[in-house]
C-alpha cells in the first residue's frame, strides 16, 4: 500500500461550482465577539487564545496551510473559503490528516465565509500578523470587477484587523489584476509596498505562496509560469 492510498478524502467527492458570487447576501456564521471567540473546534491546538497569526483569504482547497502547518508549528492559521463544498473539503481533509498523524495539523483550521465582507467579525483589531491572497479570482469582465476581493473598503477592513507592521501578500498570474490590486493599495493610506529583494531574501513565506498553493502548481503545470507578487506592510 503506498502512503497515498491511506487518504480517503478526495477532491472528486467535493466537486464545486467554479465561482460563488461574493456580492450575494448568503448567510455565514460569525462570532458574536471576535475578542473572546473559541476557535478550538476549528484549530484544536489554539487553546484559549482568540488570536490568529496567519489568514489565507480565499484558500481554495487549503494546500497552502496544509504545507505551512509543518513549517510554522507555533503559528495559528485559518483558511477562509466562500464555496461551501470546497470549504467542506478543507475541513474533512485536515480532520483526516489529524487522525492519520496524531499531534499534527492542530495549528490550522478552515471556515466557510465571505472574506470580502466580514473580516472584522472574525479578527479583533490589530490582531492578525499576515494575510495571504493567493491567486484571487480575476473576474475579467468590467461589470464583474466589483466581485474582486481587493478594494479600498476591503483594505480598510484588513488594516483594522492587522497588527501595525503586519503584512498582506498578493500573488497572481493575471497581470491586469495585479495592476488593479497595486492601484488599490497605492491609494490606501495605511499600506506601503515592501522592498521585494529584501522579502525574497528574508521571508520564506513568499516562496510558499509562489510555489505551494494549489493554484500556483496549476499555473506551473499549465505554463507559462508567470507569477506577479507584492507584499504590503500595514503602517502605524
Ligand atoms: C483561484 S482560487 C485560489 C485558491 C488558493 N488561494 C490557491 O492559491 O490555490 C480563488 C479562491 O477564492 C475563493 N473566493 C473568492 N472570493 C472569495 C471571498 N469573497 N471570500 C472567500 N473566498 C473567496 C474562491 O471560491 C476560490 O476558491
Amino acid at each position: 500500500m503506498t502512503s497515498n492510498n491511506r487518504f480517503v478524502t478526495s477532491r472528486r467527492d467535493f466537486r464545486a461550482r467554479a465561482h460563488s458570487n461574493p456580492l450575494n447576501d448568503a448567510e455565514f456564521l460569525v462570532p458574536q465577539d471576535p475578542r473572546c471567540f473559541d476557535w478550538s473546534p476549528f484549530i484544536p491546538g489554539i487553546g484559549t487564545t482568540s488570536r490568529i497569526d496567519y489568514v489565507d483569504l480565499g484558500c481554495g482547497y487549503g494546500g497552502l496551510l496544509l504545507e505551512l502547518s509543518k513549517v510554522f508549528p507555533d503559528k495559528f492559521m485559518l483558511g477562509l473559503e466562500i464555496r461551501d463544498r470546497v470549504a467542506s473539503y478543507c475541513t474533512t481533509k485536515v480532520e483526516e490528516l489529524r487522525r492519520l498523524y496524531p499531534g499534527e495539523y492542530r495549528n490550522i483550521g478552515f471556515l466557510r465565509t465571505n472574506c470580502m465582507k466580514f473580516l472584522p467579525f472574525y479578527f479583533p483589531k490589530a490582531s492578525v500578523d499576515k494575510f495571504f491572497i493567493g491567486f484571487p479570482d480575476p473576474h475579467f469582465k468590467k461589470k464583474k470587477h466589483r466581485q474582486r476581493l481587493v478594494s479600498l473598503r476591503f483594505l480598510s477592513e484588513a488594516a483594522y484587523c492587522l497588527q501595525p507592521g503586519g503584512m498582506i501578500y498578493i500573488v497572481t498570474d493575471v497581470e491586469e489584476l495585479f495592476e488593479w490590486m497595486n492601484l488599490k493599495f497605492s491609494r490606501h493610506p495605511l499600506f506601503s509596498a515592501m522592498d521585494k529583494d529584501q522579502v525574497e531574501q528574508q521571508d520564506i513565506l513568499i516562496s510558499y505562496l509562489l510555489n505551494h498553493t494549489d493554484e500556483a502548481q496549476r499555473v506551473q503545470r499549465r505554463g507559462p509560469n508567470t507569477k506577479y507578487w507584492n507584499v504590503y506592510r500595514r503602517l502605524q
